[in-house]
């Protein structure tokens, strides 16, 4: 039987919809939550990220402000930035979009941001908190998304098998937390370049998470009959069309034929992880009041 597709675009239209009744009451108060996403260089792939961003924010009725940086600027420009829109009592959220142009450290300039204005979760202390169990602090958006969409399709992870695949700061750690905090309680493996028989790993798993950035990784074959699979993967792959590519995700199309659920690339985890920007931005508003 055909797997359930998780539509990520429609439930993130749903966190929209409760967020506009949040930014209805911050607006009582005199109040309109404020983004600023910082972009270094002109990784193209970056820029449509914050073009959605932007139009989220749109949308909601946050208002956005893009900071534009040439590449060649220097990381001295990139520190100021940050100081002043942490100075900035207008400013609500700070997002530095990722990747930085070769030599400029990511994690420095991440730990500039002030934590309650860190939307992306990624400031050592909210990352820090994530792994204390505390749930005070912002957490990353896809990782975050990711849940959500899970909970949404009503899987119960409790003494569950999951596994995800890639250990990355901003996707793979957190969300092996996530999926292993105590009111989760799944069992999780960590996999990644360095694992072996990664298929035999996955065939145990109840839950797939594949964030790893290989188009169609994860094939019918390593997939449990039944099982839940989340493709977090985004890969640009060349073709001869207009554009001159089209996105995959790590996992294989097949793989819907042997899945109980499946998230589809593009319209899965992409449109969650903007919802959960929108909604860090709230929140982090919300806590500055
Ligand atoms: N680049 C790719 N994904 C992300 C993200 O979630 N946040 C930031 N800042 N950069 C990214």
């Amino acid at each position: 039987m055909a797997a359930i597709v998780l539509d990520g675009k429609q439930i993130g239209r749903e966190i929209e919809g409760e967020l506009k009744v949040r930014i209805g009451n911050l607006a009582g108060n005199g109040v309109t939550p404020c983004l600023a996403v910082v972009i270094v260089g002109e990784d193209p792939a970056s820029h449509v990220y914050v073009g959605s961003k932007e139009r989220a924010c749109a949308r909601l009725g946050i208002r956005s402000i893009r900071v534009d940086i040439p590449a060649d600027a220097g990381y001295g420009e990139v520190v100021s930035t940050v100081k002043r829109l942490n100075a900035d009592p207008e400013i609500n959220g700070i997002l530095v979009q990722s990747p930085l142009p070769n030599g400029m450290d990511e994690i420095a300039i991440t730990d500039l941001i002030d934590p309650v204005k860190d939307v992306d979760g990624f400031h050592a202390q909210n990352l820090g908190r994530l792994v204390q169990g505390d749930k005070s602090g912002l957490l990353p958006c896809t990782p975050a998304g990711v849940m959500r969409m899970l909970e949404s399709a009503d899987v119960d992870l409790c003494g569950k098998r999951a596994i995800v695949i890639g250990r990355s700061r901003i996707v793979g750690m957190p969300q092996s937390l996530l999926l292993a905090q105590k009111g989760v309680d799944a069992t999780v493996t960590i996999a990644h370049s360095r694992s072996t028989d990664m298929a035999a790993l996955c065939r145990e798993a109840d839950v797939i998470i594949a964030a790893v950035g290989r188009s169609n990784m994860v094939t019918s074959d390593w997939v449990k009959p039944g099982s839940v699979v989340i493709d977090v993967g985004v890969n640009r792959v060349n073709d001869n069309s207009v554009k001159g590519y089209h996105l995959t995700g790590d996992v294989h199309p097949d793989v819907g034929e042997i899945a109980s659920a499946v998230s589809p690339v593009p319209g899965g985890v992409g449109p969650m992880t903007i919802a959960m920007l929108m909604s860090n931005t709230v929140r982090a508003t919300e806590m500055q009041q």
